[in-house]
C-alpha cells in the first residue's frame, strides 16, 4: 500500500471535504477509508505513522496491537471523548494518543436548546401539519420557558454555556457538578442531584459518561423528577437507562424526552437505514412517542465545530510526524489519568 502520513477510519463526506483542505495546508497526506477500525481492518493502516479514529471505531487492545504492528505510532482521535480507546494497552504499546479537547461548546449547547424549544412548542409537528394544509393549533400548546426551572447536570464547557443561554430566557437555572464553577455565580444555583431533579421542569445532561455516571437517570432518578418534566440528553447515551425512560414516558411521569445520543447508537447513528427494517426494538419504541425527539448525534455538527476538529487534528498529526510526541500540543495528549473531566464525544 502506498505511504501516507495518516490513515483515516470511518470517513464521512464532510470529514473528507474539511480534512482534505486542512491536511493540504499542513502538508499531511491522508488515506481516507470508509471502514471502521476493527481488529480486522487495522491492517489497512499499513504504511501510516498515524491513524485517525472517530467514536464508533474500536480502539480496543487488539485493534491497537494490529495498528502498532503496521507501524502506527499515533492515535489521533477526532473527538473530545476517548472512552473507546484502551489507554492502558496504548501505553504498553508505546502509542501516543491525542484528541480534540474542545471544539465548539456552543454547538452542543445550542442543539440542546433547539431540542428544548422544539419539544416545548412542538414545531416538529406544526411543520408537518401546516404542510398538509392543517392550520389548526389544537395539541400544540407549550409553556413559557421563562417561567420554569431548568436543571443543568454538569457545568463544564458545554453545560456552562447552556446555562448562560437559558438564563437569558429569564428562567431559574439550577445545576449540579462535583466541581462547582464559581464563575457561574449569578447564573446557576448549585444543588444536590436529587434536589435538582425534584425542582426542575427541564433537565439537561452535560456530564461525561464515567462508571459513576452510567445510568445516572435511572428508575429512581425518574421517580424523583417532577411529574411531566422534560429530559434532554446531548451528552452520552448510557447516562440514561432507556428502558426506565420508556416506562416513565408511558406512565406520563416523564413529559417529554429529547435524545441526541442513545445507548445503542453505535450501529445505527450516522447511517442511512431508511430502506431497511430497524432492528433495535427499544429505539423503534422510542420513535413511536409523540413527545420524544431523537436526533442522530448531530449536536456537534456545525461549520465552526467541524472546522475546529479538523484544524486541531491536523496540527496534532503534522506536529507528531515532524517531531514525534514532543510535536503534539500537550493539551491534546490523552493520558490515563486525564479521566475525570473527560468529554466523551
Ligand atoms: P467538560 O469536561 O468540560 O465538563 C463536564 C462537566 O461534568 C465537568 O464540570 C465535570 O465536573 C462534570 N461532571 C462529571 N461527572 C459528573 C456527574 N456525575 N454529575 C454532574 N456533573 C459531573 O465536558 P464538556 O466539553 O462540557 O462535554 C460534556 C459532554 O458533552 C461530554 O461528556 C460529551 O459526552 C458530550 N458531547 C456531546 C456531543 C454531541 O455531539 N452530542 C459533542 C461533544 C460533547
Amino acid at each position: 500500500m502506498p505511504e501516507s502520513g495518516l490513515t483515516f477510519f470511518s470517513t464521512k463526506r464532510f470529514d473528507r471535504e474539511t480534512f482534505d483542505r486542512h491536511a493540504a495546508d499542513a502538508g499531511v497526506s491522508i488515506r481516507f477509508l470508509e471502514a471502521r477500525l476493527t481488529p480486522e481492518t487495522a491492517t489497512l493502516a499499513e504504511g501510516s505513522r498515524a491513524a485517525c479514529l472517530f467514536i464508533y471505531d474500536d480502539g480496543g487492545r487488539e485493534s491497537l496491537q494490529r495498528l502498532s504492528e503496521c507501524g502506527v505510532e499515533l492515535i489521533a482521535l477526532r473527538s473530545a471523548g476517548f472512552n473507546h480507546v484502551d489507554l492502558e494497552a496504548a501505553e504498553g504499546l508505546g502509542l501516543t494518543v491525542a484528541r480534540v479537547p474542545a471544539y465548539s461548546p456552543d454547538a452542543i449547547a445550542e442543539h440542546a436548546l433547539a431540542m428544548l424549544l422544539t419539544l416545548n412548542r412542538k414545531t416538529h409537528k406544526a411543520y408537518l401539519r401546516v404542510r398538509e394544509g392543517n392550520f389548526g393549533i389544537d395539541g400544540l400548546m407549550g409553556f413559557d420557558v421563562s417561567s420554569r426551572t431548568i436543571g443543568v447536570i454538569g457545568t463544564g464547557k458545554i453545560g456552562s454555556r447552556f446555562a448562560e443561554i437559558v438564563k437569558g430566557f429569564g428562567s431559574r437555572v439550577v445545576a449540579c457538578d462535583p466541581y462547582p464553577d464559581d464563575s457561574l455565580a449569578g447564573v446557576v444555583e448549585y444543588l444536590e442531584l436529587d434536589e435538582l431533579l425534584a425542582t426542575s421542569d427541564i433537565v439537561s445532561l452535560h456530564c461525561p459518561l464515567t462508571p459513576e455516571s452510567h445510568h445516572l437517570i435511572d428508575e429512581h432518578a425518574l421517580s424523583v423528577m417532577k411529574h411531566g418534566a422534560m429530559l434532554i440528553n446531548t451528552s452520552r447515551g448510557a447516562l440514561v437507562d432507556t428502558h426506565a425512560a420508556i416506562g416513565a414516558l408511558k406512565s406520563g411521569k416523564l413529559g417529554s424526552l429529547a435524545l441526541d445520543v442513545y445507548e445503542e447508537e453505535g450501529d445505527i447513528f450516522f447511517q442511512d437505514l431508511s430502506e431497511q427494517v430497524l432492528q433495535d426494538d427499544t429505539l423503534a419504541r422510542l420513535l413511536t412517542f409523540p413527545n420524544v425527539l431523537v436526533t442522530s448525534h448531530q449536536a456537534f455538527f456545525t461549520h465552526e465545530a467541524v472546522e475546529a476538529i479538523a484544524t486541531t487534528t491536523t496540527e496534532t498529526v503534522a506536529g507528531f510526524l515532524r517531531e514525534g510526541p514532543r510535536g503534539v500540543p500537550s493539551e491534546n495528549l490523552v493520558r490515563r489519568a486525564s479521566h475525570v473531566h473527560a468529554s466523551e464525544r
